[in-house]
């Protein structure tokens, strides 16, 4: 491979350097490209652009290979904790014992939500998707720790922040469905993990103290490990590119929140149990929704298939597929879903349609399986997407704020509309 890459046009040609990334992945810098010509660059979806240097996440979609900070998402899933891989993330290395143990200190310090925010939750009606009132929420912090948006992000402050939104997105998750339930909110305690403390929050009742069962906390972990991050998603670019105007965390983070909403993104989950729904109350006919899939006049997709960058296999669906066998065998549940979702993907993947496209289960077509046994409402489920990508998030926002290569997010576009026409009148207008 050469140093540079030669464009041609007309009599005119320009050179870019060529940059290898530590995997070995390559990029042509066309960087100065619109300074040195007329052109800039078309990639609808940005599929073929890079918008940044990154050192947290590899990803190798042809090979199904994941990785935070080179560590295998495999050994991660199985061996580490939430709380450590946000670290890892976020801080660049694994935490030994004491810096874990002054990080969990910190989220604690941090756990309970001002009491005056408590009063936001009763301004929204009971049908408000918990998706909003994250976003909202987590943006309206910026308002109560004024001291923790100081333009200035010193180190400390900054891990103090990232400990405070890791810490407080998960109360705020439980008592966003503690009040669309009108139960009492369960305060946070210092006495449980991570996961513990947030069943806690959510399924503890004055009627009825939840049981904290090991195989919940595991699968759930599990879970939250696996959605930590995943490079420049919609919901990581759109964090990176709202920081990149030097907007505070909380602002940039509740900007993800939303973009992760949708069901093409972390909104998948949720569709992905509607649509089994929908399938089951239709006489489970998989031939006829696949054939929907399939009919480009329908705007019915499978949900939880296809991903713009695996092209092999989404080794996140992998383990949560065996996740959810284990959960559910554990539990002695019998979901009719999980039976009609492991028949659906067999027969999408004997079909030509599904294999030339290279369509394979994502992250999220088995994922509303365990939030279900887990008694998460449907609702609740891009929500927790949301808690598991949040290290991920910050991790960006940091790396992208001190990176000094970073500029505002500024794309170009190429104009379609009306050539230049005088202003008519409203009189003479027809
Ligand atoms: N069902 C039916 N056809 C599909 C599907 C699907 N789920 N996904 C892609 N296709 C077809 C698509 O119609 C297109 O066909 P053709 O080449 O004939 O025009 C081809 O496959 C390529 O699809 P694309 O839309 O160009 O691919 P993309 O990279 O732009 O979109 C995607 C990726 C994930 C948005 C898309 O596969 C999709 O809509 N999947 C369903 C929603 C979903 O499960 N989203 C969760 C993604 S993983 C979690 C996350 O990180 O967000």
């Amino acid at each position: 491979m050469g140093d540079n890459a030669k464009l041609i046009i007309g009599d005119k040609t320009y050179e870019f350097p060529v940059l290898v990334g530590t995997e070995n992945e390559y990029a042509i810098d066309i960087s100065k490209l619109r300074s040195q010509s007329e052109f800039i660059t078309l990639d609808s979806g940005f599929g073929n652009t890079g918008a940044c240097k990154s050192a947290i996440t590899f990803l190798d979609g042809d090979k199904g290979i994941l990785r935070y900070r080179g560590y295998p998402i495999e050994q991660l899933a199985e061996k580490s904790t939430f709380v450590e891989i946000s670290y890892l993330l976020i801080f660049g290395k694994l935490p030994n014992q004491k810096e874990l143990d002054k990080f969990s200190q910190t989220f604690a310090e941090f756990s309970m939500i001002h009491e005056d925010m408590k009063n936001f939750f009763n301004a929204y009606p009971s049908g408000a998707h918990p998706m909003a009132i994250l976003s909202a929420m987590i943006c309206s912090l910026s308002g109560y720790y004024p001291d923790l948006v100081k333009s200035h992000m010193t180190d400390d402050l900054f891990y103090r922040l990232a400990a405070q939104l890791l810490s407080q997105v998960r109360t705020i998750a439980a008592f966003s469905y503690k009040k669309s339930i009108g139960e009492p909110f369960v305060y946070p305690r210092h006495d449980l993990k991570y996961v513990p403390n947030f069943l806690n929050m959510m399924f503890s009742s004055p009627a009825k103290p939840y049981e904290i069962r090991e195989e919940v906390v595991r699968a759930l972990k599990v879970l939250l490990v696996l959605h930590a991050d995943h490079e420049q998603n919609c919901s990581t670019s759109t964090v990176r590119m709202v920081g990149s105007s030097e907007a505070n965390l909380y602002a940039s983070i509740s900007a993800g929140i939303l973009a992760l909403w949708g069901p093409l993104h972390g909104g998948a989950n949720q569709a992905v149990i509607e649509m089994l729904e929908a399938i089951q109350a239709d006489g489970a006919d998989l031939n006829k929704y696949i054939n929907k899939a399939k009919d480009k006049t329908s705007d019915f997709r499978l949900m939880g298939f296809g991903h713009r960058v695996y092209k092999n296999f989404d080794p996140r669906a992998k383990i949560i597929k065996q996740c959810a066998d284990d959960l559910l065998n554990k539990m002695g549940i019998h979901d009719p879903l999980l039976d009609l979702a492991k028949r659906l993907e067999e027969a999408a993947l004997k079909d030509e349609y599904f294999v030339s496209r290279k369509l394979y289960p994502n992250v999220d077509f088995y994922s509303g399986i365990i939030y279900r046994a887990i008694g998460i409402p449907l609702n609740m489920f891009p929500v927790m997407f949301a808690i598991g990508r949040m290290p991920g998030w910050i991790a960006h926002w940091r790396e992208m704020t001190k990176d000094p290569m970073t500029k505002i997010g500024r794309p170009r576009q190429i104009y379609t509309g009306e050539l230049t026409r005088d202003y008519v009148s409203i009189e003479q207008r027809s």
